[in-house]
């Protein structure tokens, strides 16, 4: 695989992966397709080596656009997404017209072109919510918000490409993933910059959610592995086998930056909060991935950077960003 269209790679994984990705393969070439969304940040990709980093400012929903740029590409790696479940719940025709449609002209193009591999990453919320146990690969899906069902959309339509045409599509679906260039809309960063600055950390519920956190290089280790050794129609859980009640994970913050629990703030919960996400990686295992980074180590190096880097995340939070957290926040209570 020497050209890789990398699709929402100004975004936080996607970034990352295209990072990873570079350095682990000194023949490859990305190419990079953004819509620049609140979400997309050029300040993302500005160490990367121009000379194997071509940045194309496109719509996935624009068939043509995706035709164009996977045009002589050997593999597409769609991260390209709305991705935050809060927003989903204020808004959804943008997770579908990106989650549902921009996926089905990627499967499209990919289709006429020949692409050889087509990976669509996708995440662990499609399962739904569980009380015991975790959930395998073969288990049904049940998404129970906007932003989980598009992505489950775009999933089932990945795999009727892969079962009526034989496009060679795989699915990753990752757990929470956490570490650098996260958008501050998402609890840890959110929580990290807010504890940074002495704001309250607004915990929805009684706090007592699990999710499962993963190291972002992990995940991104993992994606290419399921690119690289998995097969196509096939779906790979990518877990970080450490889950935390978030109460935990806000605990951990306040210590880990010095500040104290009366920085905590009860919220209204989210309306239909999935309880508890946890999924089985032992098919991804059997390939020969596992997830490296330990969760005091990875928090740590985590809020090093968002200390260290101050320049990129404040110039997010006095944006379009103050506006949103108004909106989400201000009638919560
Ligand atoms: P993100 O919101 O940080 O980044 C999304 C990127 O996609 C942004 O750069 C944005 O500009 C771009 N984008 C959005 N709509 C687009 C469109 N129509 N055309 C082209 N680009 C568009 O998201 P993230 O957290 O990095 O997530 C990346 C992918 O991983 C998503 O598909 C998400 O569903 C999946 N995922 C995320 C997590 C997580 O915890 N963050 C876990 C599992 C899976
Ligand atoms: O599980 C994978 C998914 O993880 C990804 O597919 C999504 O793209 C990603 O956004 C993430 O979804 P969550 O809804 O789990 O992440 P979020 O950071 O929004 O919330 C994590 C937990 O923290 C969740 O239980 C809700 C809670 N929370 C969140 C926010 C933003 C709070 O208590 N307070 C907050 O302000």
């Amino acid at each position: 695989m020497h050209r890789i269209v990398v699709t929402g790679g100004a975004g936080f994984i996607g970034s990352n992966f295209v990072r990873y990705a570079l350095g682990a393969y000194p023949d490859v070439h990305i190419v990079n397709v953004d819509k620049l969304t609140y979400a997309g940040n050029l300040d993302n990709l500005k160490d990367l080596d121009p000379a194997r980093h071509t940045f194309v400012h496109a719509d996935i929903a624009n068939a043509e656009a995706m035709a164009k740029a996977m045009d002589g590409c050997d593999a597409v790696v769609n991260f390209a997404a709305d991705s935050h479940v809060d927003r989903s719940i204020m808004e959804a025709s943008d997770f579908i017209a990106t989650n549902v449609k921009g996926v089905h002209n990627i499967l499209e193009a990919a289709k006429k072109l020949g692409t050889k591999r087509v990976l669509l990453v996708s995440t662990d919320e499609v399962y739904g919510s569980i009380a015991k146990g975790s959930f395998k690969e073969t288990d049904p899906v049940g998404p129970r918000n906007p932003y989980s069902a598009s992505k489950a959309g775009g999933e089932l339509l990945g795999l009727s490409y892969f079962h009526t045409f034989g496009v060679p599509v795989t699915i990753t679906r990752g757990s929470n993933t956490y570490g650098p260039y996260q958008y501050p809309e998402k609890v840890l960063p959110l929580f990290v910059t807010n504890a940074i600055d002495g704001e309250p950390l607004p915990l929805y519920g009684d706090g007592k959610n699990v999710r499962d956190w993963l190291f972002v290089e992990d995940h991104c280790r993992g994606i290419d592995h399921a690119l690289r050794h998995g097969a196509p129609g096939e779906i790979y859980n990518i877990a970080g086998e450490n889950e935390r009640e978030n109460i935990v994970l806000t605990t951990k913050i306040l210590q880990e930056t010095g500040r104290d629990e009366s920085l905590i703030k009860p919220v209204t919960d989210r309306p239909g909060h999935d309880r508890r996400y946890s999924i089985d990686a032992s098919k991804l295992r059997a390939l020969g991935w596992e997830p490296r980074m330990n969760w005091d180590d990875g928090i740590a190096l985590t809020i090093r950077w968002y200390r260290d880097n101050e320049w990129w995340w404040r110039k997010i939070k006095s944006g379009e960003f103050r506006e949103y957290y108004k909106r989400q926040y201000g009638q919560r209570g």
